[in-house]
């Protein structure tokens, strides 16, 4: 893919790393941020003076806009580093395209694709020290916009900082996935903004998701919040069903994120021959399938963890196990997408972005 840009960035460098004083073997994941931020302003109608700094406290008014009224939308990436020291991205044009989407739906502005490009991949080269080499190492890549106007008036702001943070990840390991199927609670509905990754989104879904931990569940599996009928998608992850060997995920609305794991998986399982339907799946189509055993595997698909293998879930306080499977999809379609991701294996697809 050819990727030159013509703009420099400004970089304003660091005294001394941090990357010794952290524990690459014990990552916590989001907790730890390389040495360099990204920050650039909207004002006066356009983005100004793009530039990388040292990752630090920021000093915005207590009366910025996106304190009172949540005028924030974010995205969520990852940089791999092959056996090579080479640095990939992977499909980083969809997530691009989607934090603006996002902040349309937030009347946010949309942000230019050259200086998003060239901010990331000089960010990289300055930080490559904290990509660490080895399947399942990662650099999670964090790039937020906040509504920065002072005013508690309840309009859109005038001014935004676009931003990209990095945060160094090992492979995910969340143990057993334990769900519950939400039948009161909603994370999203018609006409809302479910389908943009708006900070607000997050934060709402915090007291169900407590409610289900204190049940011994770690996420919720939402549905459609006029009959919490249909199955929908989980706190951060898309949701695929596998019933005997078809493969099913429910159809993107404005209610669902379009998840960029969610569309591979898709892809892949087409070219394996893996028979897919993306339709509306019901959930007493989901306790039939439990309770006639051809309910096989239930996943989750999203960058933080690529696929999440549940082991459980409840409805109405009944809980229904999930058959432990040796070939199972989600570890089938984790392999293969990581194999493309790490740069292992030949990409069809044109997925893997080289940074330069
Ligand atoms: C609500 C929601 N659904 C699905 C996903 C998965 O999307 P992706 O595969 O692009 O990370 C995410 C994470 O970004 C999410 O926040």
């Amino acid at each position: 893919m050819d990727h030159t840009s013509q703009q420099i960035i400004p970089v304003e460098k660091i005294e001394s790393s941090r990357i010794n004083d952290v524990d690459f073997n014990n990552l916590i994941f989001g907790k730890e941020f390389t040495d360099y931020m990204f920050e650039c302003d909207f004002k006066d109608g356009s983005w100004h003076n793009p530039i990388i700094k040292p990752f630090g406290p920021l000093t915005i008014s207590p009366a910025a806009k996106v304190f009172h009224y949540g005028q924030a939308v974010f995205e969520g990436m990852k940089a791999y580093k092959d056996n090579n020291g080479k640095i990939w991205l992977f499909r980083p044009e969809d997530n691009f395209h989607r934090i603006n989407k996002s902040s349309k739906r937030l009347a946010i502005p949309a942000f230019p694709k050259e200086i998003f490009f060239e901010g990331l991949e000089t960010m990289l080269n300055l930080d490559s020290e904290w990509i660490k080499k080895g399947f399942g190492n990662s650099l999670y890549i964090r790039p937020f916009v906040i509504a920065t106007q002072a005013g508690v008036a309840a309009s859109p702001s005038d001014e935004f900082k676009f931003m990209i943070l990095f945060s160094p990840a090992q492979e995910y390991y969340k143990g057993e996935v334990r769900v519950v199927i939400a039948e009161y609670y909603s994370r999203a509905a018609n006409g809302g903004v479910g389908a943009a990754k708006a900070a607000g989104n997050y934060g709402a879904q915090f007291y169900p998701t407590n409610l289900a931990k204190e049940k011994g569940f770690q996420q919720v599996i939402w549905t459609d919040s006029n009959e919490h009928k249909y199955l929908e998608e989980a706190g951060t992850m898309n949701v695929f069903f596998r019933i005997n060997d078809t493969l099913l995920t429910a159809p993107i609305s404005d209610r669902i994120l379009d998840g960029i794991t969610r569309k591979s998986v898709i892809a892949l399982a087409e070219r394996d021959g893996v028979h897919t339907e993306v339709r509306k799946i019901t959930v007493s189509e989901l306790l039939e399938a439990s309770k006639n055993g051809s309910l096989k595997e239930i996943f989750g698909a999203g960058t933080a963890a690529v696929i999440s293998p549940v082991s459980a879930y409840s409805y109405k306080d009944q809980v229904f196990d999930l058959p432990k499977i040796e070939t199972s999809y989600a570890n089938r379609f984790k392999k293969e997408l990581m194999e493309i991701q790490y740069n292992l294996v030949e990409d069809p697809f044109g997925w893997r972005y080289e940074v330069k």
